[in-house]
């Protein structure tokens, strides 16, 4: 079976690939060998789960997705599975989220939940600590991983359950298309060690220290930021991340778009940055999302 791959409306640097009611049927059957609980506590159980939705496609899903998100031209891709019909559960969403992630590499610790993966909602009332949860304000484009010790390369956002929604619009940023990459990149403050913490609900307890931009093994621009966590040290530090900021948000070259109920971004988390606009005020807002952040392996 082949699947269908176009470039997204907003930009050829994203790849959509679609799955369709049929294709999913043939999911079912392997997904019901697999329960979330077993596929929580039994790492390899995960692989095998990815195997057989790599067998529906003739290994041309996990070709695509490894080819997408390690492109330093592409880097993104969407999934958009056909999930109109309702058998096709939030269980049925999860496992399908678990096997794309191992079609290219391994999940991080998720600290928040304490599971491989965080399942979150974004409502109209929300005590939370960070802007996460916050539905009424934009979530400023950020990368992921700021303050771990992990290497987060890629990180899947798969959106779960919308109710009563207007706005909340996923945004991204690739680096190369941001027309401040060259002014603030080669900027030295940039390249000088931040200290980054995170609020409690994070569950780390340490503080890492790391620059804003640095380079990959083939000299190219990456970024690791989020408007949050960095702790300026001084005036010169706290200016800049204040310029970046509005440098980031200002872009015109910032993607905003809808996303369907079901479908997955999957981003590398080096050279695209992610962000949602506000949603627009209602009592019963509801929103529930699927994140996992990892790293690459090798395939062999
Ligand atoms: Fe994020």
């Amino acid at each position: 079976m082949s699947i269908e791959i176009k470039d997204h409306s907003s930009s050829k640097r994203i790849k959509v690939v679609q799955i369709k009611e049929t294709d999913l049927d043939k999911l079912i059957f392997p997904f019901n060998k697999h329960s979330i609980q077993s596929l929580e506590y039994k790492p390899f159980s995960r692989f095998s789960l990815a195997k057989s939705v790599d067998d529906v496609f003739s290994g041309e899903l996990s070709k695509v997705l490894n080819n997408t998100l390690k492109d330093r031209n592409t880097g993104t891709a969407i999934v958009e599975p056909d999930i109109k019909n309702s058998k096709f559960d939030k269980d049925f969403l999860v496992k399908l989220s678990t096997a794309l992630v191992y079609l290219v590499g391994l999940p991080n610790f998720d600290s928040m939940t304490g599971k491989y993966y965080a399942r979150f909602h974004v409502k109209h009332s929300d005590s939370s600590d960070s802007y996460l949860r916050k539905a009424y304000r934009n979530l400023d484009l950020h990368t992921d991983g700021t303050f771990v010790k992990e290497k987060t390369d890629w990180l899947l956002m798969t959106k779960m359950e919308e109710i009563n929604v207007k706005g909340g619009e996923s945004t991204l940023l690739h680096l190369d298309d941001w027309e401040h990459c060259e002014e603030l990149s080669t900027d030295p403050v940039g390249k000088e060690n931040f200290t980054w913490g995170s609020p409690k609900s994070k569950n780390i307890e340490y503080k890492v220290e790391h620059p804003v931009f640095s380079q990959d093994k083939n000299g190219k621009t990456i970024i690791s930021y989020i408007d949050q966590f960095p702790e300026p040290k001084n005036m010169k530090q706290g200016l800049f991340l204040q310029k970046l900021s509005d440098a980031l948000e200002q872009s015109k070259n910032k993607l905003v778009f809808p996303l369907k109920v079901g479908s997955a971004i999957f981003s590398n988390n080096y050279f695209w940055l992610h962000g949602r606009t506000a949603f627009k005020q209602d009592m019963n807002l509801s929103r529930e999302l699927l994140r996992i952040r990892g790293v690459f392996a090798d395939q062999n």
